[in-house]
């Protein structure tokens, strides 16, 4: 546990016509304060606790020199969170969602003063319905941080071998969105993953749409790559099964016949990054992204057949070339992730790798997840992305 992460979306999905998507942003103003209220300010979203004590001038630069020494008191209190936010409308819409992301880690969640929701992990989304709580007119939204210090070990008294339990930093971080939409619309796609091979003759590219929806209903999705003249549509149907909001996910499968085949894209040093606009479109929403295609290969065989005690190899091929891999290991660019001087941080970081001759960075499993800008930025630079998971 370092810093602690908070963002979320409120959904709202209009009954009536076709209505726009409506997104609110709850980023912006916060109040903070500390459990017995001694200590509190106004604080940013997306942020983190410590940030808005420095910006209040409350404490030190926690990032300067021993500062954070004395700072741990901060992590052995609870925080909380809270604003209010206008919501007008509503008599017109069918639900209202909240959507979190990143809360970091122990966090409750209330809205006029109910109880939405409650997480531990920092890395799963969460998502609240709020119908029945919001009023037209204004509301209140409040997290509630819990010490992730005194949390971890109460936890570890629970277990009857010794664990260590020294938990470092604490506190919100949010990235958040609240936003209206209207039912007969899809809100949310995210191209969860890609996935591109050569088999027999072939390139095969998958696509796979996770979807939010509000009931069941039908819809295209349309994926384009114009450089190769492909447009690839299929219709799905959404079921409504699980409830009234659901979350769908689907695949859009083809092939790229040889004849069309894309340029291969190297690591760095062994070639050009060359990348795919890809257009993924479903009713008026479109996502755009670049791929690279490129084979990866991890070989093992035996360095001497007739002497399997010899052992194997251990090595990558890309495109069908051995790759030495030169790379280093990848850390949060700061301990405050919303920091807005880390995506210049990090592109510097990035160019850095790639000028001095490597062609890997393996992202470790005790920050977290990367931003979409820095997996695209290693993309264009060359960079292979081995990547830890951190659930
Ligand atoms: C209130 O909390 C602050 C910060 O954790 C602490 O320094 C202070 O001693 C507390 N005050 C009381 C009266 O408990
Ligand atoms: C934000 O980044 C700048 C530049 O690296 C640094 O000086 C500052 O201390 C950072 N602040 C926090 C709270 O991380
Ligand atoms: C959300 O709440 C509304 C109002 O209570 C209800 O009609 C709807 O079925 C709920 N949806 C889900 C997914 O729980």
């Amino acid at each position: 546990m370092q810093t602690r992460c908070i963002a979320f979306f409120l959904l709202l999905l209009f009954q009536a016509g076709n209505a726009a998507n409506f997104i609110i942003n709850l980023a912006g103003n916060w109040d903070f304060s500390s459990s017995n209220e001694s200590i509190n300010g106004v604080g940013t979203v997306p942020g983190d606790i410590y940030s808005d004590l420095y910006a209040a001038g409350i404490i030190d630069d926690p990032l300067f020199g021993e500062n954070h020494l004395n700072l741990k008191w901060i992590a052995e209190d609870d925080w909380t969170y809270s604003r209010t936010f206008m919501l007008s409308e509503l008599e017109d819409s069918a639900a209202v969602f909240l959507d979190i992301e990143s809360l970091d880690t122990v966090a409750t969640v209330y809205v006029n003063d109910q109880k939405v929701l409650h997480t531990r992990n920092q890395f799963l989304p969460n998502q609240a319905n709020v119908t029945d709580l919001v009023i037209n007119g204004l509301n209140y939204i409040m997290i509630y941080f819990k010490s992730p210090v005194k949390y971890a070990a109460r936890k570890a008294g629970q277990y009857l071998v010794t664990l260590m339990t020294e938990t470092t930093g604490n506190a919100p971080i949010f990235r958040q969105l609240l936003a209206t939409n209207s039912p007969l619309t899809v809100i949310q796609t995210y191209i969860t993953e890609t996935v591109i091979r050569i088999s027999l003759g072939h390139w095969h590219v998958e696509f796979e749409f996770e979807t939010f929806h509000y009931g069941a209903r039908t819809i295209e999705y349309i994926v384009m790559i114009p450089e190769l003249f492909i447009r690839e549509s299929d219709i799905f149907l959404l079921s409504a099964n699980k409830r009234m909001q659901s979350k769908s996910r689907n695949k859009l499968a083809f092939k790229i016949p040889m004849p069309m085949e894309p340029k291969r894209w190297w690591p760095n040093g062994m070639g050009e990054q060359k990348t795919y606009d890809v257009i993924v479109s479903m009713g008026s929403q479109v996502k755009q992204k670049k791929i690279g295609f490129k084979t990866v290969e991890l070989v093992q065989d035996f360095i001497e057949k007739s002497k399997p005690a010899k052992g194997r190899n251990f090595y990558f091929k890309v495109n069908g070339e051995p790759v030495f891999l030169k790379g280093t290991n990848w850390i949060p660019v700061s301990m405050f992730p919303s920091n807005n001087t880390n995506l210049a941080r990090m592109k510097f970081l990035l160019d850095s790798v790639a000028e001095v001759g490597m062609n890997v960075v393996r992202v470790w499993g005790g920050g977290f997840y990367e931003t979409d800008e820095f997996y695209d930025y290693a993309t264009k630079k060359g960079i292979l992305v081995w990547q830890v998971s951190l659930v």
